[in-house]
């Protein structure tokens, strides 16, 4: 299943898990983050839509973080969160339920094999821990786009937008005992950036779904051509990275097995992500961080789904 707040390139992670073979995906909980969770689900379900995948589930889950107040992402992703384009209401409607008691059952219906890829702030993961502590113990995996690897965060220099929007909820997830990897945000800019020219072959491509790409992920690039602190003419891919690996393991060429947390006391370093490399702290691992992809074979599998008619 996905968590998403979707908005830019959580469409193009949901957009594998609704159309890649062999992938089963259950359902996707929606939360709030980039966007209100309102505009987040209304993007689930276009993005549903766009893909023939009307039979997936979508589940409507936290409007708010834990104990903080919303920061968006509104700045990067457009109003709607899908590069301005405004598309119109979905077809597709809301499964009955809230996400969080959807992500308990599935994880008993699934015991041991369900697999969460979870690509928004950890509200919905936090909510259904604190309501069903026995959680980790039934799912097979739970992959995080999150935090930065000791290098500069993006939404603040200390801290990754996922972890810095519920830091609190990154730090009970963190804790649980789940079977963690750990997708940070400076893999993303090692390898999960694309520019104007590899984007060549999609912008030459003119399927419905690169069509869709491109115009989702309009605003993302154009805020990215002008970033203080260096431009980047090109797309990230933080959470379609993150599900390329969940789906093709081989991708992930490095990892390391780390004591991760995440600081939420201190406004300053807001969402920091301490992730000791070198176990000077002497605690036991919690997470599989990802420290090299293979990106050729990360964009060979961007091209390929974008492509399909
Ligand atoms: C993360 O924040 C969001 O804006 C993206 O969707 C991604 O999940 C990157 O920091
Ligand atoms: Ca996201």
């Amino acid at each position: 299943m996905i968590d998403t707040d979707t908005a830019g390139d959580d469409v193009t992670a949901m957009l594998f898990g609704l159309l890649w073979p062999d992938v089963a995906l259950e359902a996707v909980t929606v939360c709030c983050g980039n966007v209100y969770l309102e505009q987040a689900t209304r993007n689930a379900l276009n993005t549903v839509e766009v893909a023939g995948r009307p039979d997936v589930p979508v589940y409507a889950g936290a409007a708010r973080p834990l104990v903080r107040d919303l920061v968006t992402a509104h700045y990067v992703h457009g109003p709607d969160g899908m590069g301005g384009a405004n598309f119109p209401e979905p077809t597709p409607s809301l499964a009955e339920g809230h996400a969080v008691d959807a992500l308990i059952e599935l994880s008993r219906r699934h015991a041991g094999e369900l697999e969460i890829i979870a690509q928004a702030p950890l509200t919905n993961i936090a909510l259904a821990l604190l309501l069903d502590p026995e959680l980790p113990s039934r799912v097979r995996r739970l992959w995080v786009m999150g935090g930065s690897n000791n290098r500069l965060g993006n939404i603040t220099p200390a801290a990754e937008f996922n972890f810095y929007v519920d830091p609190e909820a990154a730090h009970l997830v963190l804790a649980a005992g789940f079977e963690l990897t750990l997708v940070p945000w400076d893999l993303c800019i090692d390898y999960g950036i694309l520019l104007r020219d590899e984007l060549r072959p999609v912008l030459d491509m003119r399927t419905k779904l690169s069509e869709f790409y491109l115009q989702v992920n309009r605003s993302v690039w154009e805020f990215s051509t002008k970033a203080e602190g260096g431009s980047i003419d090109g797309i990230s891919h933080p959470d379609s990275l993150m599900m390329a690996m969940a789906i093709e393991h081989n991708l992930i060429l490095e990892t390391r097995d780390c004591f991760v947390d995440v600081e939420y006391s201190s406004e300053l370093t807001r969402g920091y992500s301490l992730v000791d490399l070198n176990a000077v702290l002497h605690k036991p691992s919690n997470a599989t961080v990802v420290t090299r992809v293979d990106r050729d074979r990360f964009k060979a599998m961007l091209f390929e789904l974008l492509s399909r008619s």
